[in-house]
């Protein structure tokens, strides 16, 4: 599929460009220890793939995925630590609610859905896969189906869109009715008005009632930060800045918003503590759900 021409410049980070395995801090040649129990058990049963086979299988993917440039070279730090390995979605405490709504019917769009990794875990649970859209602004969506083995079953939409664009059509036609939205691990890579941007494109697309939940590089200290010397300027939330955040994309749409976020570290995430390192000091993760009043 050809890449967007629309992309717009800023939803590039800086680190992302880094793409030479041996030279990225993010880029760990054994990713094996991601197999958690949970892990294995969805490549078993939903993509049968036998246990020993699983590891070959993983790396082999995660280097594919690696590899894949678009308009720009996107090696994300996520693919090469592997950390997608590791559930995060239904580890939020709101997953059983998340499940129960799309069972009931709710479409869910994941914003930055990668391979689709947490859309396979919502039908391994038992939701219509129908009722899921995974958005992207590259297209890894056949690596996720050479993963996940469903090319012929899986019926979620996948779009190769740039969230901060609008004129994708297909797109275009969720607007203002997706009743939940995930973005895990997207918004960090943008500074405060950019996050700002981004969240107000993510309501367009909500109603009442809709929610929006995720996961992103936080710190005790909301401020600006740069990785790896380079000069982009990243915002690092704390659950005040979060709410913030949502008290001011409320305010710029005409809607209002209930916000929960709280820190972890990456330990708590199931992730490995250095995986941090190439980041600022005291770097936790904000795991967040804001729900749309009106
Ligand atoms: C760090 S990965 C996170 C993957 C997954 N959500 C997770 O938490 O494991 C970030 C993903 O967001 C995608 N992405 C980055 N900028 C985007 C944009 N402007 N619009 C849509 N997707 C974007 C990247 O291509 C990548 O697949």
């Amino acid at each position: 599929m050809a890449p967007q021409e629309s992309a717009t410049n800023y939803s590039e980070p800086e680190y992302a460009k880094s793409q030479d395995k041996a030279e990225a801090p993010f880029y760990h040649p054994d990713i094996k220890h991601r197999l958690v129990p949970e892990t294995q058990e969805l490549l078993e049963k939903y993509s049968h793939v036998p246990r020993e086979q699983q590891s070959e299988h993983v790396h082999t993917i995660r280097d594919r995925a690696w590899e894949i440039r678009a308009w720009e070279i996107r090696a994300y730090p996520c693919i090469g630590l592997g950390s997608w390995l590791t559930p995060q979605l239904c580890r939020l405490p709101v997953y059983d609610d998340i499940l129960k709504r799309v069972k009931d019917g709710a479409l869910l769009m994941d914003v930055g859905t990668f391979v689709g990794h947490d859309l396979r875990r919502l039908v391994y649970d038992g939701a219509p896969s129908d009722k899921l859209y995974g958005v992207d602004i590259v297209n890894h969506f056949d690596v996720g189906y050479d993963l996940f083995r469903d090319r012929e079953y899986f019926k979620g939409h996948f779009i190769e869109a740039d969230i901060l664009s609008t004129t994708s059509p297909e797109l275009m036609t969720l607007k203002g009715r997706v009743d939940i939205i995930v973005v895990s691990q997207v918004l960090h890579q943008w500074d405060w008005d950019n996050q700002l941007k981004a969240a107000q494109t993510l309501v367009s697309f909500t109603k009442p009632g809709s929610w929006i939940v995720g996961n992103q590089i936080g710190n005790p200290k909301a401020q600006t930060v740069s990785l790896m010397s380079r000069s982009t300027a990243l915002w690092r939330h704390n659950p005040d800045s979060f709410a913030n955040m949502f008290e001011a994309v409320g305010d710029a749409t005409g809607t209002r918003w209930e916000t929960q976020a709280w820190l972890r570290t990456f330990e708590d995430m199931g992730w490995d503590a250095e995986d941090g390192a190439w980041m600022e000091p005291e770097v936790r993760i904000i795991e967040f759900v804001a729900k749309r009043v009106s």
